[in-house]
């Protein structure tokens, strides 16, 4: 089993998360369709990457009508996937590599395809009602929902049955009905799942919208908020205060539960990463008490989506990361996201400029936190925008009703996409018709995005300046240097004189000092301390450091070791 050689901070805090979305990553039978073997197949392209852990969106078995994330049984694999046999191989294949396994954990619902729910929606009696959440409608007649709670993708979570005559509640989509945490049966049955994957040598769990297990009990309405648009910072939404809905307080014990669960087993010490969208505030509650200088009895980390739709400005991620620090200072870490399966492609919000992009990720690699890779990330793979009424996504299709122009409206932006499927597309590994994903005969299930020509990993790992070896680079530095994956962090005093952003990291006698130039002037610094060597530059042969003195080229990032 892997090791971490760092002392005092466990290996789920220095490492760096890939996360593999498996119907997009590697297609190994020609059917459209990512698959296992396909991944296992990627495994030493992974391991060069220098990523240490990978977190597979799921592929247990499930109708796919939310692509996995409405799961019938989660202890078997989907067919289109592979086996169990190829899961078990694909576990110790990345053990083999002394690389670490997540799995994507759906707790808060199922498929309304799982037998539980097919049980439980049979009759008022069935031994399994109880598992779901079901209500009388309103009174007289009960042909109105329970109240006016709405799901977080819009309208009214509950739906009616008309076989028992009563509602069930779903937080997301109506296929996905939640399950009733409530019910000791269903807590011990999960937290069973969890062991059951655990035994299998599963390193950790990211938790799907885990802030909306619970809900009231009593059922009261959620207030009216002035608010439409969901954020990452509060939890109102189309209209309405999420008050008795999201982030309910009996989430957070519910947390701790669960680190209970994961407490006991050790090595290698198991991690859970919260999917929340909250406040700084409310993120560290779920993260649980400080009980000691290295551990807290929460949730090992939540995302931080506040970096999602950062403005790509000095100032803007110095107060991000001052806010982080002032948060999720140890034992707390924080965790720096920029894209996912569900979100617009950073690169895309960042005009598609790579050198925009290496800064992005050098902020990303350098800063204290564990960061989050979303595949494809590397080679600078961009949106492609798919119309709503051609989407696989089902949220895209709940909204394809919508005219074009309120959906132009919406993302004029350029930072908003209202389909998944755009940031879904194959991985793009040679210039090939499917970029290699699949043959080229085959239809892969989404198309390719534009520019696969030249963005690709073939094409990127014969060009040392590209994208693809910045990564690499930083990813190699990053796990070298204790300062980078370990050290304490603190911001440098901000210039007048330039859009730039620089911190430094401490790891005992080891410092090191990062330089973002995040404009498209020149900058120049005349002190930066004693002996500075340059450890990494995104841009080669420049008269960077003379003496100690610093020019950045425009979009120009540098790591500097300074001699204590
Ligand atoms: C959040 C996941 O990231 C998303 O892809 C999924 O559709 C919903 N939760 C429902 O599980």
């Amino acid at each position: 089993m892997v090791t971490s050689s760092i002392k005092f901070l466990p290996w789920w805090k220095t490492t760096t998360v890939y996360q593999i979305y498996p119907r997009s990553f590697k297609d190994s039978t020609n059917n459209g369709i990512g698959d296992i073997p396909g991944i296992i197949s990627k495994l030493d392209y992974l391991q060069d990457l220098g990523v240490g852990t990978i977190w597979f969106s799921p592929f247990f078995s499930s109708p796919q009508a939310d692509h996995g994330y409405d799961v019938s049984d989660y202890r078997s694999i989907a067919s289109e996937y592979g086996t169990m046999s190829d899961c078990e191989r694909l576990i110790q294949e990345i053990h083999n590599r002394d690389m670490y396994v997540v799995f994507d954990m759906v707790l808060n619902h199922t498929s309304n395809q799982h037998p539980w729910f097919l049980q439980s929606r049979s009759s008022m009696d069935n031994p399994k009602r109880n598992w779901y959440i079901w209500r009388d409608g309103q009174k007289p007649r009960g042909k109105k929902p329970p109240n006016n709670w709405k799901s977080i993708v819009g309208g009214s979570g509950w739906h009616y049955d008309e076989q028992t005559d009563q509602w069930y509640w779903a937080q997301f989509l109506p296929f996905q009905p939640d399950l009733n945490y409530r019910n000791t049966e269903v807590k011990q049955e999960m937290f069973d799942t969890l062991r059951f994957w655990l035994d299998k040598g599963v390193d950790g769990f990211r938790l799907d919208i885990i802030n909306t297990v619970f809900e009231d009990e009593s059922l009261q309405n959620n207030p009216f908020a002035l608010t439409f648009f969901p954020s990452e910072e509060h939890d109102k939404s189309f209209f309405q205060n999420k008050l008795y809905t999201v982030n309910h307080p009996d989430n957070f014990a519910f947390a701790k539960e669960l680190r209970s669960v994961m407490d006991e087993y050790s090595d290698p010490e198991r991690f859970l990463v919260g999917e929340i969208a909250a406040s700084l505030e409310t993120l560290k509650r779920y993260c649980g008490e400080k009980i000691d200088d290295i551990k807290t009895n929460g949730l090992h980390l939540t995302f931080l989506f506040q970096s999602l739709n950062a403005r790509f400005d000095a100032n803007t991620f110095r107060n991000l990361i001052s806010r982080y620090e002032q948060y999720f200072i140890e034992p707390y870490s924080p965790t720096w996201v920029f894209s996912n399966h569900d979100q617009m492609r950073r690169i895309s919000k960042l005009g598609n400029d790579v050198n925009k992009a290496k800064i992005n990720v050098m902020l990303q690699l350098t800063a204290r936190g564990v960061p989050f890779i979303y595949y494809g990330e590397e080679v600078g793979m961009s949106n492609h925008r798919i119309p709503l009424r051609n989407a696989q996504d089902p949220v895209a299709l709940k909204y394809s009703w919508l005219p074009q122009f309120i959906v132009n409206l919406l993302t004029r932006s350029g930072s908003i996409s209202l389909n998944r499927d755009d940031c879904r597309t194959p991985m793009q590994w040679t210039s090939s018709p499917n970029a290699g994903f699949c043959s080229d005969k085959s239809i892969s299930w989404l198309p390719v995005s534009l520019g696969y020509e030249t963005i690709n990993v073939d094409s990127e790992e014969s060009n040392p300046d590209s994208l693809l070896n910045c990564y690499k680079a930083l990813l190699k530095l990053r796990k070298e240097t204790p300062a980078l994956h370990s050290g304490s962090l603190n911001l440098l005093p901000p210039s007048l004189f330039g859009n730039f952003l620089s911190y430094q990291r401490i790891y005992d006698e080891q410092v090191v000092q990062i330089w973002l130039n995040f404009s498209k002037k020149p900058s120049y610094v005349s002190e930066i301390g004693k002996n500075p060597k340059l450890l990494f530059s995104t841009i080669s042969d420049t008269d960077t450091l003379n003496e100690s003195k610093l020019h950045l080229a425009p979009y120009q990032g540098v790591i500097i070791g300074i001699c204590p």
